[in-house]
Protein backbone atom coordinates (compact mmCIF):
# COMPACT_ATOMS: atom_id res chain seq x y z
CA UNK A 1 0.00 0.00 0.00
CA UNK A 2 2.58 2.89 1.07
CA UNK A 3 4.43 1.85 -2.25
CA UNK A 4 1.40 2.70 -4.36
CA UNK A 5 0.98 5.87 -2.11
CA UNK A 6 4.82 6.87 -2.92
CA UNK A 7 4.28 6.07 -6.81
CA UNK A 8 0.85 8.51 -6.36
CA UNK A 9 2.74 10.90 -5.10
CA UNK A 10 5.34 10.53 -7.40
CA UNK A 11 3.40 10.49 -10.23
CA UNK A 12 1.44 13.82 -9.13
CA UNK A 13 4.23 15.75 -8.00
CA UNK A 14 5.73 14.93 -11.57
CA UNK A 15 3.04 15.84 -13.23
CA UNK A 16 3.01 18.90 -11.50
CA UNK A 17 6.66 19.69 -13.46
CA UNK A 18 4.98 18.71 -17.41
CA UNK A 19 4.10 21.48 -18.88
CA UNK A 20 3.38 23.72 -16.33
CA UNK A 21 4.93 25.62 -13.43
CA UNK A 22 7.59 23.12 -12.97
CA UNK A 23 8.46 21.18 -9.97
CA UNK A 24 11.45 19.09 -9.59
CA UNK A 25 9.62 15.33 -8.18
CA UNK A 26 12.71 14.92 -6.36
CA UNK A 27 12.90 18.18 -4.73
CA UNK A 28 9.37 17.91 -3.60
CA UNK A 29 9.99 14.55 -2.18
CA UNK A 30 13.04 15.24 -0.38
CA UNK A 31 14.69 16.92 1.91
CA UNK A 32 14.70 20.69 0.31
CA UNK A 33 11.05 20.80 0.50
CA UNK A 34 11.10 23.68 3.25
CA UNK A 35 12.12 26.01 0.75
CA UNK A 36 11.11 26.38 -2.59
CA UNK A 37 8.26 24.04 -2.60
CA UNK A 38 6.05 25.37 0.11
CA UNK A 39 2.05 24.72 0.51
CA UNK A 40 -0.04 27.86 1.59
CA UNK A 41 -2.64 27.30 4.26
CA UNK A 42 -5.35 26.26 1.87
CA UNK A 43 -2.78 23.59 0.44
CA UNK A 44 -1.95 25.60 -2.40
CA UNK A 45 1.41 25.43 -4.14
CA UNK A 46 3.03 28.98 -3.37
CA UNK A 47 5.05 30.50 -6.10
CA UNK A 48 4.89 34.02 -5.13
CA UNK A 49 2.54 36.28 -3.58
CA UNK A 50 1.31 36.96 -6.85
CA UNK A 51 1.18 33.27 -8.06
CA UNK A 52 -0.23 29.74 -6.47
CA UNK A 53 -1.30 26.56 -8.39
CA UNK A 54 -3.85 23.85 -7.36
CA UNK A 55 -3.77 20.23 -7.14
CA UNK A 56 -5.96 17.57 -6.77
CA UNK A 57 -4.42 14.74 -4.50
CA UNK A 58 -6.14 11.94 -6.29
CA UNK A 59 -4.91 12.97 -10.10
CA UNK A 60 -3.62 10.14 -10.96
CA UNK A 61 -6.59 8.38 -10.70
CA UNK A 62 -8.24 10.90 -13.14
CA UNK A 63 -9.39 8.74 -16.11
CA UNK A 64 -8.31 11.34 -18.31
CA UNK A 65 -10.43 10.98 -21.88
CA UNK A 66 -8.61 14.53 -22.63
CA UNK A 67 -5.15 14.89 -21.30
CA UNK A 68 -4.90 18.47 -21.37
CA UNK A 69 -2.53 19.49 -18.66
CA UNK A 70 1.45 19.20 -19.94
CA UNK A 71 0.91 21.13 -23.02
CA UNK A 72 2.16 17.69 -25.25
CA UNK A 73 1.77 17.59 -28.81
CA UNK A 74 -1.51 15.44 -29.24
CA UNK A 75 -0.58 14.70 -32.80
CA UNK A 76 3.15 12.92 -32.38
CA UNK A 77 5.42 11.50 -32.58
CA UNK A 78 5.91 12.11 -36.42
CA UNK A 79 5.74 8.67 -38.15
CA UNK A 80 9.04 9.13 -39.35
CA UNK A 81 10.31 9.37 -36.15
CA UNK A 82 8.81 6.08 -34.69
CA UNK A 83 9.89 4.47 -37.87
CA UNK A 84 13.70 5.88 -36.66
CA UNK A 85 13.08 4.91 -33.40
CA UNK A 86 12.36 1.00 -34.71
CA UNK A 87 14.63 0.97 -37.40
CA UNK A 88 17.90 2.35 -34.59
CA UNK A 89 16.80 -0.13 -31.92
CA UNK A 90 19.13 -2.67 -32.93
CA UNK A 91 22.16 -0.50 -32.13
CA UNK A 92 21.04 0.21 -28.49
CA UNK A 93 23.93 -1.64 -27.58
CA UNK A 94 26.41 1.57 -28.07
CA UNK A 95 26.67 5.20 -26.98
CA UNK A 96 25.01 7.30 -28.93
CA UNK A 97 28.19 9.67 -29.98
CA UNK A 98 28.20 9.51 -33.74
CA UNK A 99 24.50 9.66 -33.93
CA UNK A 100 25.01 13.12 -31.67
CA UNK A 101 27.33 14.56 -33.65
CA UNK A 102 24.91 14.25 -36.58
CA UNK A 103 22.06 15.91 -34.83
CA UNK A 104 24.50 18.70 -32.89
CA UNK A 105 25.74 19.72 -36.62
CA UNK A 106 21.98 19.60 -37.83
CA UNK A 107 20.52 21.88 -35.02
CA UNK A 108 23.77 24.08 -35.17
CA UNK A 109 22.72 24.69 -39.17
CA UNK A 110 19.46 25.33 -38.23
CA UNK A 111 20.25 27.53 -35.53
CA UNK A 112 22.71 29.36 -37.41
CA UNK A 113 25.61 28.81 -34.85
CA UNK A 114 28.74 25.99 -34.41
CA UNK A 115 28.46 22.83 -32.85
CA UNK A 116 30.70 24.23 -29.78
CA UNK A 117 27.54 26.60 -29.00
CA UNK A 118 25.42 23.88 -28.19
CA UNK A 119 24.40 21.56 -25.55
CA UNK A 120 22.46 18.81 -25.83
CA UNK A 121 19.94 17.53 -22.64
CA UNK A 122 16.93 14.57 -22.28
CA UNK A 123 14.32 17.21 -22.55
CA UNK A 124 15.51 20.80 -21.69
CA UNK A 125 14.21 20.72 -18.25
CA UNK A 126 17.24 19.08 -17.72
CA UNK A 127 19.43 22.53 -19.14
CA UNK A 128 17.52 24.30 -17.21
CA UNK A 129 18.18 22.66 -14.35
CA UNK A 130 21.65 22.87 -15.17
CA UNK A 131 21.82 25.99 -15.94
CA UNK A 132 20.60 26.67 -12.39
CA UNK A 133 23.02 24.95 -10.24
CA UNK A 134 26.17 26.06 -12.20
CA UNK A 135 25.07 29.35 -11.46
CA UNK A 136 23.48 29.72 -8.17
CA UNK A 137 25.54 27.25 -5.99
CA UNK A 138 27.09 29.83 -4.70
CA UNK A 139 24.10 32.06 -3.90
CA UNK A 140 23.02 35.15 -5.95
CA UNK A 141 19.50 36.32 -7.46
CA UNK A 142 17.61 35.46 -10.40
CA UNK A 143 15.14 38.25 -12.24
CA UNK A 144 11.96 36.96 -13.83
CA UNK A 145 8.81 37.68 -14.61
CA UNK A 146 6.00 36.20 -12.24
CA UNK A 147 4.12 34.54 -13.42
CA UNK A 148 6.50 32.38 -15.60
CA UNK A 149 7.70 28.82 -15.57
CA UNK A 150 8.86 27.96 -12.84
CA UNK A 151 11.39 25.12 -13.35
CA UNK A 152 14.69 27.07 -13.38
CA UNK A 153 13.90 29.29 -10.88
CA UNK A 154 12.81 26.52 -8.34
CA UNK A 155 15.92 24.68 -8.80
CA UNK A 156 17.95 28.18 -8.34
CA UNK A 157 16.08 28.36 -5.06
CA UNK A 158 16.67 25.25 -3.58
CA UNK A 159 20.38 25.93 -4.12
CA UNK A 160 20.26 28.90 -2.67
CA UNK A 161 19.13 31.74 -4.78
CA UNK A 162 16.81 34.73 -3.74
CA UNK A 163 14.19 35.17 -6.67
CA UNK A 164 13.27 38.62 -7.82
CA UNK A 165 9.76 38.29 -9.25
CA UNK A 166 8.50 41.33 -11.57
CA UNK A 167 4.86 41.12 -12.35
CA UNK A 168 4.13 40.88 -15.97
CA UNK A 169 2.56 43.82 -17.52
CA UNK A 170 -1.12 44.54 -18.12
CA UNK A 171 -0.97 43.10 -21.40
CA UNK A 172 1.08 39.95 -19.51
CA UNK A 173 4.06 40.73 -21.98
CA UNK A 174 7.55 41.22 -19.64
CA UNK A 175 7.76 44.07 -17.58
CA UNK A 176 11.29 44.94 -19.20
CA UNK A 177 12.36 48.15 -17.67
CA UNK A 178 11.23 46.78 -14.43
CA UNK A 179 13.09 43.95 -14.81
CA UNK A 180 16.22 45.70 -15.84
CA UNK A 181 15.76 48.12 -12.77
CA UNK A 182 15.53 44.82 -10.39
CA UNK A 183 18.55 43.64 -11.75
CA UNK A 184 21.62 44.36 -8.96
CA UNK A 185 24.96 43.41 -7.61
CA UNK A 186 24.01 39.92 -6.58
CA UNK A 187 22.19 39.13 -9.79
CA UNK A 188 23.46 35.83 -12.25
CA UNK A 189 20.59 35.57 -14.22
CA UNK A 190 17.68 36.63 -15.94
CA UNK A 191 14.68 34.67 -17.14
CA UNK A 192 12.93 35.13 -19.47
CA UNK A 193 10.17 32.78 -21.29
CA UNK A 194 8.91 33.68 -24.78
CA UNK A 195 6.09 32.90 -25.14
CA UNK A 196 5.37 32.81 -21.64
CA UNK A 197 4.05 29.88 -19.67
CA UNK A 198 1.43 29.85 -18.32
CA UNK A 199 0.45 32.95 -19.49
CA UNK A 200 0.94 32.08 -23.44
CA UNK A 201 1.42 35.65 -24.26
CA UNK A 202 4.58 36.90 -26.23
CA UNK A 203 6.90 39.75 -25.47
CA UNK A 204 7.45 41.95 -28.45
CA UNK A 205 10.21 40.75 -30.81
CA UNK A 206 12.00 44.25 -31.16
CA UNK A 207 11.51 45.48 -27.35
CA UNK A 208 12.88 42.00 -26.47
CA UNK A 209 15.58 42.57 -28.75
CA UNK A 210 17.14 45.46 -27.30
CA UNK A 211 16.84 43.80 -24.12
CA UNK A 212 18.81 41.07 -24.11
CA UNK A 213 21.10 43.01 -26.59
CA UNK A 214 21.82 45.62 -23.78
CA UNK A 215 21.42 44.09 -20.49
CA UNK A 216 23.69 40.77 -21.63
CA UNK A 217 26.54 42.77 -21.30
CA UNK A 218 25.92 43.23 -17.38
CA UNK A 219 24.41 39.76 -17.03
CA UNK A 220 23.54 36.51 -18.67
CA UNK A 221 19.73 36.55 -20.26
CA UNK A 222 18.14 32.86 -20.26
CA UNK A 223 15.83 32.85 -23.24
CA UNK A 224 13.22 29.54 -22.72
CA UNK A 225 11.78 29.22 -26.05
CA UNK A 226 9.84 26.20 -25.77
CA UNK A 227 6.81 27.22 -27.86
CA UNK A 228 8.31 29.66 -30.20
CA UNK A 229 7.80 27.36 -33.09
CA UNK A 230 3.71 27.29 -32.29
CA UNK A 231 4.12 31.14 -32.12
CA UNK A 232 2.87 33.24 -35.38
CA UNK A 233 3.74 36.80 -36.57
CA UNK A 234 5.67 38.94 -36.29
CA UNK A 235 6.47 39.32 -32.36
CA UNK A 236 7.81 35.03 -33.07
CA UNK A 237 11.29 36.11 -33.13
CA UNK A 238 14.03 33.56 -31.60
CA UNK A 239 16.87 35.41 -29.89
CA UNK A 240 19.75 32.89 -31.00
CA UNK A 241 20.94 35.35 -33.73
CA UNK A 242 22.17 37.40 -30.53
CA UNK A 243 25.09 34.66 -30.46
CA UNK A 244 26.49 35.93 -33.55
CA UNK A 245 27.50 38.90 -31.81
CA UNK A 246 28.55 37.55 -29.06
CA UNK A 247 25.96 38.34 -26.53
CA UNK A 248 25.69 36.69 -23.17
CA UNK A 249 22.09 34.74 -24.08
CA UNK A 250 21.38 31.26 -23.60
CA UNK A 251 18.20 30.11 -25.83
CA UNK A 252 16.62 27.29 -24.72
CA UNK A 253 14.45 24.76 -26.79
CA UNK A 254 12.80 21.46 -26.55
CA UNK A 255 11.69 18.41 -29.23
CA UNK A 256 8.75 17.84 -26.62
CA UNK A 257 6.01 20.10 -28.56
CA UNK A 258 6.58 21.27 -32.47
CA UNK A 259 8.05 18.38 -32.78
CA UNK A 260 5.43 15.69 -30.60
CA UNK A 261 8.32 14.35 -28.63
CA UNK A 262 7.95 15.04 -24.91
CA UNK A 263 8.13 11.30 -23.73
CA UNK A 264 11.58 10.79 -26.22
CA UNK A 265 13.20 13.57 -23.61
CA UNK A 266 15.50 15.78 -26.18
CA UNK A 267 15.97 19.34 -25.20
CA UNK A 268 18.87 21.71 -26.01
CA UNK A 269 20.47 24.95 -25.37
CA UNK A 270 22.42 27.12 -27.58
CA UNK A 271 24.96 29.55 -25.39
CA UNK A 272 28.65 31.08 -25.85
CA UNK A 273 31.07 28.17 -26.49
CA UNK A 274 32.34 29.60 -23.16
CA UNK A 275 28.77 29.43 -21.58
CA UNK A 276 28.94 25.70 -22.25
CA UNK A 277 32.08 25.24 -21.33
CA UNK A 278 31.15 26.25 -17.87
CA UNK A 279 27.73 23.96 -17.83
CA UNK A 280 29.88 21.15 -18.84
CA UNK A 281 30.73 20.88 -15.29
CA UNK A 282 27.61 18.93 -14.52
CA UNK A 283 27.11 17.17 -17.53
CA UNK A 284 27.53 14.31 -19.50
CA UNK A 285 27.45 16.51 -22.45
CA UNK A 286 24.43 14.27 -24.14
CA UNK A 287 24.85 10.83 -22.69
CA UNK A 288 21.59 11.06 -20.96
CA UNK A 289 20.18 10.92 -24.67
CA UNK A 290 19.05 7.33 -25.93
CA UNK A 291 20.24 6.18 -29.42
CA UNK A 292 16.49 6.22 -30.32
CA UNK A 293 15.67 9.38 -29.34
CA UNK A 294 18.57 10.92 -30.94
CA UNK A 295 17.54 8.80 -34.17
CA UNK A 296 13.64 10.09 -33.59
CA UNK A 297 14.79 13.83 -33.30
CA UNK A 298 16.72 13.67 -36.48
CA UNK A 299 14.45 12.44 -38.31
CA UNK A 300 11.60 14.62 -36.42
CA UNK A 301 13.50 17.85 -38.08
CA UNK A 302 13.55 16.69 -41.45
CA UNK A 303 9.92 15.92 -41.30
CA UNK A 304 8.82 20.01 -42.52
CA UNK A 305 5.11 18.24 -42.79
CA UNK A 306 4.35 17.04 -39.65
CA UNK A 307 5.63 20.36 -38.15
CA UNK A 308 3.30 22.37 -40.61
CA UNK A 309 0.30 20.26 -39.53
CA UNK A 310 0.75 20.66 -36.21
CA UNK A 311 0.51 24.35 -36.29
CA UNK A 312 -2.63 24.42 -38.61
CA UNK A 313 -4.10 21.70 -36.03
CA UNK A 314 -3.54 23.97 -33.39
CA UNK A 315 -4.50 26.81 -34.82
CA UNK A 316 -7.99 25.52 -35.77
CA UNK A 317 -8.07 24.01 -32.20
CA UNK A 318 -7.06 27.60 -30.56
CA UNK A 319 -9.54 29.38 -32.98
CA UNK A 320 -12.34 26.84 -32.17
CA UNK A 321 -11.77 27.77 -28.26
CA UNK A 322 -11.51 31.26 -28.46
CA UNK A 323 -15.48 31.01 -30.22
CA UNK A 324 -16.74 28.63 -27.73
CA UNK A 325 -15.45 30.54 -24.91
CA UNK A 326 -16.52 33.82 -25.90
CA UNK A 327 -19.97 32.71 -26.08
CA UNK A 328 -19.70 31.05 -22.72
CA UNK A 329 -18.37 34.93 -21.51
CA UNK A 330 -14.88 33.62 -20.52
CA UNK A 331 -12.03 35.91 -21.69
CA UNK A 332 -8.93 34.13 -22.53
CA UNK A 333 -5.06 35.66 -22.97
CA UNK A 334 -4.50 35.61 -26.19
CA UNK A 335 -2.19 32.54 -27.31
CA UNK A 336 1.06 32.45 -29.06
CA UNK A 337 1.45 28.58 -28.22
CA UNK A 338 -0.54 25.40 -27.49
CA UNK A 339 -2.18 26.17 -24.51
CA UNK A 340 -4.55 29.14 -23.08
CA UNK A 341 -5.41 30.50 -20.12
CA UNK A 342 -8.28 32.19 -18.97
CA UNK A 343 -9.90 33.64 -15.47
CA UNK A 344 -12.92 30.63 -13.85
CA UNK A 345 -15.15 32.13 -11.28
CA UNK A 346 -15.02 28.98 -9.35
CA UNK A 347 -12.01 27.90 -6.32
CA UNK A 348 -9.39 26.13 -8.87
CA UNK A 349 -9.69 23.45 -6.45
CA UNK A 350 -13.72 22.76 -6.97
CA UNK A 351 -13.35 23.38 -10.80
CA UNK A 352 -10.02 20.89 -11.27
CA UNK A 353 -12.21 17.97 -9.47
CA UNK A 354 -15.77 18.71 -11.53
CA UNK A 355 -13.13 18.60 -14.88
CA UNK A 356 -11.57 15.49 -13.59
CA UNK A 357 -14.89 14.41 -13.12
CA UNK A 358 -16.31 14.60 -16.65
CA UNK A 359 -12.40 12.68 -17.63
CA UNK A 360 -10.74 16.26 -18.46
CA UNK A 361 -7.41 17.00 -16.99
CA UNK A 362 -6.32 20.68 -17.06
CA UNK A 363 -4.14 22.88 -14.58
CA UNK A 364 -5.53 25.09 -12.36
CA UNK A 365 -3.53 28.65 -10.70
CA UNK A 366 -4.52 31.50 -8.39
CA UNK A 367 -2.74 34.52 -10.16
CA UNK A 368 -3.21 38.17 -9.02
CA UNK A 369 -6.04 37.08 -7.14
CA UNK A 370 -8.43 35.46 -9.77
CA UNK A 371 -8.53 31.37 -10.01
CA UNK A 372 -7.95 30.46 -13.69
CA UNK A 373 -7.99 27.70 -16.05
CA UNK A 374 -5.34 26.70 -18.17
CA UNK A 375 -5.63 24.25 -20.78
CA UNK A 376 -3.40 22.56 -23.17
CA UNK A 377 -4.97 22.10 -26.96
CA UNK A 378 -5.51 18.95 -27.73
CA UNK A 379 -6.98 17.39 -30.68
CA UNK A 380 -10.69 19.11 -31.80
CA UNK A 381 -12.48 16.17 -30.49
CA UNK A 382 -10.61 16.52 -27.03
CA UNK A 383 -11.14 20.45 -26.66
CA UNK A 384 -14.72 19.33 -27.58
CA UNK A 385 -14.92 17.06 -24.45
CA UNK A 386 -13.60 19.84 -22.35
CA UNK A 387 -15.75 22.61 -24.06
CA UNK A 388 -19.00 20.25 -22.96
CA UNK A 389 -17.33 19.63 -19.67
CA UNK A 390 -17.08 23.48 -19.14
CA UNK A 391 -20.44 24.32 -19.98
CA UNK A 392 -21.19 21.53 -17.57
CA UNK A 393 -19.73 23.12 -14.22
CA UNK A 394 -20.36 26.30 -15.94
C1 LIG B 1 8.40 26.95 -20.91
C2 LIG B 1 8.87 25.56 -20.81
N1 LIG B 1 10.19 25.32 -20.80
C3 LIG B 1 10.67 24.07 -20.73
C4 LIG B 1 9.82 23.00 -20.65
C5 LIG B 1 10.42 21.64 -20.51
O1 LIG B 1 10.31 20.90 -21.63
P1 LIG B 1 11.15 19.58 -21.87
O2 LIG B 1 11.91 19.26 -20.63
O3 LIG B 1 10.14 18.54 -22.20
O4 LIG B 1 12.05 19.91 -23.01
C6 LIG B 1 8.45 23.19 -20.66
C7 LIG B 1 7.54 22.04 -20.59
O5 LIG B 1 6.37 22.13 -20.69
C8 LIG B 1 7.96 24.52 -20.74
O6 LIG B 1 6.65 24.77 -20.71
Amino acid sequence: MKNVMDRRGMLRNGLLSLGGMALAPHLVNGASMNKPFKLDSKNRLYYSELNREYFLENYDEVKAFAKLNANENPYGPPTSAQKAIIESVTGGNRYAWKELYTLVDKIAKKENVTAKHLMMGPGSSDLLEKVAIVLFMNGGNIVSADPTYMSLIRVAESVGAKWKAVPCKGDWAHDLSAMENAIDSETKLVYICNPNNPTGAMTPAKELMDFCSRVSEKVPIFIDEAYMELAYGPQAVSMVSLLNEKKNVIVARTFSKIMGMAGLRIGYIAALPEFIDKISVVTRGGMGISLTSVHAAIAAMDDSGFQDMTKTKNDEVKTYLVSELAKMGYDPIPSYTNFMIFPISMPGKEFLGKMQDQGVGVRAFKIMDKDWCRVSLGTMDEIKLFVSALKGIS
